[in-house]
């Protein structure tokens, strides 16, 4: 069993302060009894009931989309009682290779709680301190994390930023949205407190530009943190094969995104790139993060089950955007996914991906 960790106690809100390295505990014969969860487990609305707060499920619910505004040079701005929402006009074609269609919207929440049970409710680790002023949430998706945040900090402002306006509009009213493009220039004020920015740097194209302009616009004092995926499927007992269809898929998906200009490994190290942005105090954290349904502890198996689910829509996500770019014939390719997807379905491999934190703080005095 994880060391200090108990396996039965599933949602146990016990402090984590270290990510875990050791190898994950494999579950026996017996450790899984039948129908352990039921299909509705791995639905986002029943994950929200369940783990989510009242409060939050209340305003995820309540999403419009109010498609994306220009206005000439001018920042459009929409108040409403309870919400406020920017959109900055000179948004540019994106990059990211992945839709923000209703799949991967879903697909998000999952992530969200998976992340949740993997750190035990940890939001993040930068030692913020208990009164911070200012968040600001780059790459902010539905918002979920932001809104989240700001229930936890009611006397701070969170401002959420993303290229997709598909933010709910009845937030916590320290919540804003801004729909902009973090690679461009900084345009959302001086003085953070936080800049937090969870699965982006694998989705632009400059993530070195992007800690450049966080340090000049976050405080003498104030912190950075990055979350993100390995990338790479790995295994601790050898039951992962190295012809392994998985394997290939993320090879091939490394490959279509390298003459984009991505790197989605970008997040297992960002120790220079933070050290040159002028960053000191750097830190990171790591966690093993199951596909399958296979370690002993049940918290792990439901991770693994959502992270499962969440990495079959990826599949599908991804492919019509990046195997295009590849020299693979169209039956190939189809081939070839039926294939990786039916691996992932009957794989009996202990596979897990790494989960990374990095935080770093701006010096106090330059
Ligand atoms: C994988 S999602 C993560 C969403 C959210 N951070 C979370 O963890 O739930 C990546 C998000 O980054 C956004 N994104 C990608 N490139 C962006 C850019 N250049 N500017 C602003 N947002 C961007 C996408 O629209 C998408 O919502």
């Amino acid at each position: 069993m994880e060391p200090g960790w108990d396996a039965d106690d599933l949602w146990s809100s016990e402090e984590v302060t270290l990510g875990s390295d050791s190898q994950i505990e494999v579950a026996g014969p017996d450790d899984i009894p039948d129908g352990e969860f039921d299909p509705s487990d791995i639905d986002a609305t029943s994950i929200i009931s369940k783990f989510g707060t009242i409060a939050s499920s209340i305003y995820r619910h309540a999403t419009i989309d109010i498609g994306m505004e220009h206005v000439g040079d001018l920042v459009f701005s929409i108040h409403l009682s309870y919400a406020c929402r920017i959109v900055l006009p000179h948004c540019k074609d994106r990059l990211d290779p992945i839709p923000n269609d209703e799949t991967e919207q879903n697909r998000e929440e999952i992530k969200h709680i998976a992340f949740l049970e993997i750190t035990r409710g940890k939001y993040y680790f930068a030692p913020i301190g208990d009164n911070p002023q200012k968040i600001i949430d780059l790459g902010t998706g539905m918002g979920t994390w932001a809104i989240e945040v700001a229930d936890m900090f009611p006397s701070a402002q969170v401002v959420g930023c993303d290229l997709s306006p598909i933010q709910p509009f009845w937030v916590p009213s320290n919540v804003r949205f801004i729909i902009d493009d973090i690679g461009d220039d900084w345009a959302h004020g001086d003085n953070w407190d936080f800049v937090h920015a969870r699965q982006v740097l694998p989705t632009i194209k400059d993530p070195a530009r992007l800690c450049e302009q966080s340090f000049s616009h976050i405080k003498p004092g104030g912190w950075i943190e990055t979350q993100d995926f390995g990338a790479v499927m790995k295994c601790d007992d050898g039951t992962l094969r190295e012809d392994s269809m998985l394997i290939e898929f993320t090879t091939l998906v490394t490959q279509a995104l390298a003459p984009r200009g991505i790197n989605w490994i970008v997040g297992n190290d960002m120790e220079e790139i933070l050290r040159n942005a002028g960053f000191v105090n750097i830190q990171y954290k790591k966690f093993k993060t199951p596909i399958g349904m296979w370690p002993k502890a049940k918290r792990l198996r439901l991770v693994g089950l959502y992270m499962k689910s969440a990495f079959a829509d990826l599949i599908d996500a991804l492919v019509p955007r990046l195997f295009p770019s590849l020299s693979k014939s169209p039956q190939q390719i189809k081939e070839f996914l039926a294939g990786v997807q039916s691996e992932l379905l009957t794989t009996q491999a202990h596979i897990y991906l790494d989960y990374y934190f990095w935080y770093a703080q701006k010096p106090l005095a330059n």
